[in-house]
């Protein structure tokens, strides 16, 4: 077994340490388990590694909570597993979204923000909260009085409140996390209503809670070690479709700090996940803007980037998303870089109250955008899902400023990214500020819906559909007497209906 004793700085939590085998046969048949974790970073992996092993023999059904997407040894390894009944609130997995879009696995698709209280409220599926919470550390404090620190790896996501609420908690410690990460987290569980108090940040530097994740060492099950890394994923290159829009967003930047909408350090900047988000991310590394701050979910390269710039002073998030070259460069530098990086519980880095009073500018990727400016973050041709809403919801309602990132086309060109009519709708008209594509920028603020139309069409469409977007609206105004947000029923899903049916959104 993996040595982890120098991590485990309790005496009494020493007697619980025990292999992966042993603590996986704790999870039972329809169980809720809740597990650390937040994009490929700080989730466990021993234990689902020999839960899906134990499941070959005994097979068994769980309702899964993370934090959000989670690494492949639970996403890829338990669903072929076919371990998984329930799954919320996120995930980006090709085996997991085919599971799901084959009806093998029940999804819910939640507000990231939303999630540990729900759970906490018993809300979701059956009522119940967390069984079993498995959570992912690099090291185990002594807090005396029965209580130990778990000081978390490379995310926070749900791992506070599940750690809270399970009636048992599993902890795998992490041998390939360096110690060194104590002292980045900020862990804190508010009250529910009626007793909620105001979440007391008002920097995004605050710290409101404790480096580590409090537990009575009373509920620990078993403390295992592991030694398998993060799976962190490369990004895309920055293709140039994605530096136009980066420079779009800066150019728009500019003119609002002109205008005097705008500080000449920004606000807060929430940037969404994905290639596009880390290239627009990308394009303020190259602009002339100083003294930045993040608040945000995921932090990505393009923050690091930022970071090594100069430019920016604090990063605070649920989860680092690095790339494999970047998360070395990170773990070579860990001092450096922990002056300017806060990881906090995701119901407070997401948290709408936070969002308005620091007056994050939340900037998200849609799949697609309709003349009115509806936005579909999750859904392809409104039936097959993507990954999932993530956060862009707790940010798009409540951010000072709401931006949404799209290239024109998709699918070489077969796809027009505006159409008449999402065929699913995430973000609603009303949320939704400003447009962005390689081609310009939609500025949406005060305009009525036909306006919206217009600009859109003009700024965001390519020109090889603005002739069929215009001719429908046109045809829409007419038909419907100029009505507020003129449709023709029979029409609105003309571009989705003609891609499923011949492969194309292009009239031929
Ligand atoms: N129709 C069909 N497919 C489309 C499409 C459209 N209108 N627009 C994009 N796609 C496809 C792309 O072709 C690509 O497919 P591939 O994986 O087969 O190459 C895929 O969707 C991803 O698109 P890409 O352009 O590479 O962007 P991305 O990696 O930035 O992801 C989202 C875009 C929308 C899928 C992603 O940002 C997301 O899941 N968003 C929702 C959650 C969210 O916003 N979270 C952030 C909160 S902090």
């Amino acid at each position: 077994m993996i040595e982890i004793k120098d991590r485990v700085h309790c005496e009494a939590a020493l007697a619980k340490i025990t292999t992966a085998e042993a603590a996986a046969d704790l999870i039972k048949d329809g169980m809720n388990i809740g597990v650390s974790g937040f994009t490929p970073s700080g989730y466990p992996k021993a234990v689902p590694l020999a839960l899906a092993e134990k499941a070959k023999t005994k097979p068994l059904k769980i309702n899964l909570w993370t934090g959000a997407s989670v690494g492949p040894e639970i996403d890829s390894v338990l669903t072929q597993a076919g371990v998984i009944a329930r799954r919320l609130p996120y995930q980006t997995n090709k085996d997991m979204r085919n599971a799901i879009n084959a009806g093998k696995i029940a999804y819910t698709d939640l507000h990231l923000s939303h999630v540990a209280q729900m759970a906490r409220y018993g809300f979701l599926y059956g009522g119940g909260d967390v069984d079993i919470a498995i959570i992912e550390a690099c090291v185990i404090k002594d807090l005396g009085d029965g209580k130990i620190g778990i000081v978390p790896t490379t995310s926070m996501g749900n791992s506070s409140s599940w750690v809270q609420s399970a009636k048992k908690v599993i902890i795998e410690v992490n041998t390939t996390q360096p110690v060194e990460l104590e002292g980045m987290h900020d862990s804190y569980v508010p009250l529910d209503p009626p007793y909620r108090k105001a979440v007391p940040l008002e920097k995004p530097e605050d710290i409101i809670g404790t480096p580590y994740i409090p537990c009575e060492l009373s509920k620990v099950a078993a403390i295992v070690p592991c030694d398998v890394t993060d799976k962190v994923r490369p990004l895309g290159a920055i293709d140039a479709e994605a530096e136009a829009m980066g420079k779009n967003l800066v150019e728009f930047f500019k003119q609002e700090v002109a205008a005097g909408r705008l500080p000449k350090n920004l606000l807060p900047l929430q940037s969404g996940v994905g290639s596009v988000a880390n290239a627009v991310i990308n394009g303020l590394v190259n602009s002339d803007f100083e003294d930045l701050t993040v608040f945000t979910e995921v932090v990505q390269d393009g923050m690091f980037d930022l970071i090594d710039a100069g430019k920016l002073r604090i990063a605070s998030g649920t989860a680092l998303s690095p790339s494999p070259d970047c998360l070395k460069k990170f773990y070579a530098n860990l001092d450096k870089y922990k002056k300017h990086l806060i990881l906090r519980p995701q119901e407070i880095a997401n948290s709408p109250e936070l969002a308005r009073r620091l007056g994050v500018i939340a900037m998200n990727t849609a799949i697609e955008v309709d003349i009115y400016g509806n936005v579909n973050s999750t859904h392809i041709c409104g039936t097959k899902l993507m990954n999932g809403i993530g956060g862009s919801g707790d940010y798009a309602r409540n951010g000072y400023l709401t931006v949404f990132f799209t290239t024109s086309l998709a699918k070489g060109g077969a796809i027009s990214s505006v159409v008449p009519f999402c065929a699913h709708v995430d973000h609603t008209e009303h949320d939704v500020d400003v447009i962005v594509s390689e081609r310009g920028v939609a500025d949406l603020r005060g305009l009525s819906p036909k306006e919206r139309a217009v600009v859109i069409i003009d700024k965001v469409a390519n020109p090889k559909y603005q002739p069929l977007l215009k001719d429908y609206f046109e045809r829409a105004c007419k038909e419907c007497g100029n009505s507020q947000t003129p449709h023709i029923l029979s029409e609105a899903f003309s571009f989705h209906d003609r891609f499923v049916k011949t492969g194309t959104m292009e009239v031929k």
